[in-house]
């Protein structure tokens, strides 16, 4: 195993009527900041829960933050926050919302430069507006997590960063929020999380048999929760199984000690970038690829993967692999996710584009930092 250091402070309020008890969490006398995304909480009842939630406690509110975060809708955020002297926020909605806030938290304080290095420069970030969560759709991870990705119109770019001073000092957890996802950010939801799984799990064997078995126990949950999710939207128990699955994905507890690839994630933001898909679509769409394209060097991670969680036991390493692989499109085409690029109408000249993006950043992903702009054509085109 690697050496690793762990921290992660974000408090979470799991369960059923959760969101009531925000207002232990928030400081007293602070200006708040609500800030959401395209309307879903005023549908479902989430809106009314949180205002109800912090009475007395003095609110502005910012919505229209996009899926995909815009950088150009964040930045009219931060306006307000320097002029009403913001001093907390609190986000309400799924990860786009959270990474959005996230964003809003360091740009508030990120006087050096342009907002925008924090994410195209990777600009040290020093101090961050303190934020608090209510999540609305398990996926992304973030919010128990360092992480944010913003994108922006104009340049046509998605881009991440991360610091600890941007996680959320508190998340509301309640898995009734998942009643009125559409069928659509179910199977989102899912997929995202499982990938985020495999990115820290489907690398190569450190002797890590503690966070292999955690993985691995979060992809079981997921196969056996996500379809019944889909099935009967008002299961409580699938919903919060799924719930902390999503969260346990991507809250740095699998990632210690261990290789991280990352690589799919990091040719998956391209098709958002370029075409608009969500996240997780394109996730499904590249992992197979990817898996594909690394049988070599995935080679033990990925019989483990399939003998442990698809019982593939039979055949010669190369049925094996090409198995596990058949294996997870059919859980993705299960979860309602088309897997290959004309599903999504992207054109054969986006993988050139793509790959001269890369050739142009000239660093290369994956746990052996080998996969360049030849390998990722060689991926895409395998995914025509
Ligand atoms: O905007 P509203 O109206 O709220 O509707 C949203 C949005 O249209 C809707 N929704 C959310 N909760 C709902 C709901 N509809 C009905 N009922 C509810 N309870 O769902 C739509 C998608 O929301 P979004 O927040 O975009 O989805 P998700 O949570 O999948 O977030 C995706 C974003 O997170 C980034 C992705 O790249 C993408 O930009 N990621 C963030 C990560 C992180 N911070 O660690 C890691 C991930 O790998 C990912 O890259
Ligand atoms: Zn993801």
């Amino acid at each position: 195993m690697n050496n690793f250091t762990f921290q992660n402070p974000v408090k979470i309020l799991f369960g059923k009527g959760q969101i009531a008890k925000i207002s232990d969490q928030l400081p007293a006398d602070s200006k708040i900041l609500l800030t959401y995304g395209g309307g879903s909480i005023f549908k479902n009842g989430i809106y009314d829960q949180v205002k109800e939630a912090v009475k007395g406690f003095q609110i502005l509110e910012f919505g229209g933050i996009e899926a995909n975060p815009k950088y150009e809708t964040l930045m009219k955020a931060v306006a307000i926050c320097k002029e009403e002297k913001i001093d907390f926020l609190l986000a309400v909605g799924g990860g786009s919302v959270i990474d959005g806030t996230k964003f809003i938290a360091a740009a508030v304080c990120f006087d050096e430069a342009d907002p925008w290095h924090i994410l195209a420069k990777h600009a040290k970030i020093t101090k961050a507006l303190p934020l608090g969560t209510v999540l609305t759709l398990p996926a992304t991870g973030s919010e128990m997590n360092a992480g944010s990705v913003v994108s922006r119109i104009e340049t046509q770019e998605k881009l991440a960063f991360g610091s600890p001073l941007v996680m959320p000092q508190f998340s509301v957890l309640d898995p009734e929020v998942i009643f009125s996802l559409p069928d659509r950010q179910v199977a989102n939801g899912v997929v995202d999380a499982f990938v985020h799984v495999m990115e820290q799990y489907l690398t190569y064997p450190v002797n890590a048999p503690l966070q292999d078995r955690m993985a691995e126990g979060i992809l079981h949950t997921l196969i056996e929760e996500g379809p019944k999710v889909l099935a009967n939207r008002t299961d409580y128990d699938s919903a919060a199984n799924f719930m902390w699955s999503a969260t346990m994905a991507l809250n740095g507890l699998i990632a210690v000690g261990v290789p991280q690839d990352w690589g799919t994630h990091m040719i998956g933001h391209e098709l958002t970038a370029y075409h608009g898909i969500d996240h997780a679509q394109t996730l499904a769409i590249v992992l197979p690829g990817m898996m594909d394209l690394k049988r070599q060097s995935k080679e033990a991670k990925i019989l483990q993967y399939g003998e442990r969680i698809w019982g593939i036991t039979a055949g010669t390493t190369d049925e094996r692999i090409d198995s596990a692989i058949a294996k997870t499109v059919e859980f993705f085409e299960l979860m309602g996710i088309k897997t290959k690029l004309p599903d999504y109408g992207v054109p054969a000249e986006t993988i050139a584009k793509i790959a001269d993006r890369f050739e142009q950043r000239g660093f290369k992903v994956g746990e052996h930092a080998d996969i360049g702009p030849e390998e990722i054509t060689e991926i895409l085109q395998s995914r025509l």
